[in-house]
């Protein structure tokens, strides 16, 4: 028959497992990084290829002379959304997730079409039109 302190000290350490396995997941969860390009840009347009979607839903297309990077949204293989990531309110660089955008400054939030869905902010993300052809993602700057 156990000992009451060996239960206890039994049930402890079981919960310190899942404790740390459920925070492992998360922690990994949470650390799960934006694939981030590098791109040029001609004649204020972006060329981004599709094979650079694999499995992820976005991506973070940075240039030197953006004022932020540009998250570019695959909303199907013929349909792709784009916005840059300057928040309206104060212009801080936005964080990206697959789910939304979020201001690191004063927490406004933003969906995958630009709105605003949590203030300070209450203009909609800057979006640019984008065309789409077989192997490319073209962004064009000029809208
Ligand atoms: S700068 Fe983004 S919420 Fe203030």
């Amino acid at each position: 028959m156990k000992s009451r302190r060996d239960f206890i000290k039994e049930t402890a350490s079981a919960s310190m497992v899942i404790c740390c396995g459920v925070s492992a997941v998360s922690l990994l969860q949470s650390c799960t990084s934006a694939k981030q390009i590098t791109v040029e840009i001609r004649n204020k347009t972006i060329r981004v290829s599709k094979s650079e979607f694999t499995d992820n839903s976005y991506l973070v297309v940075a240039n030197m002379a953006l004022p932020a990077p540009i998250y570019l949204h695959k909303i199907s293989d013929e349909e792709y959304s784009a916005f840059l990531m300057l928040c309206t309110h104060n212009k801080c660089e936005l964080d990206a997730t697959s789910k939304m955008l979020v201001c690191p400054c004063h927490g406004s939030e933003f969906d995958l079409k630009g709105n605003v869905t949590e203030g300070p902010a209450e203009d909609a993300l800057l979006q640019f039109s984008v065309t789409v052809n077989e192997n490319e993602i073209i962004i064009d700057l000029n809208k």
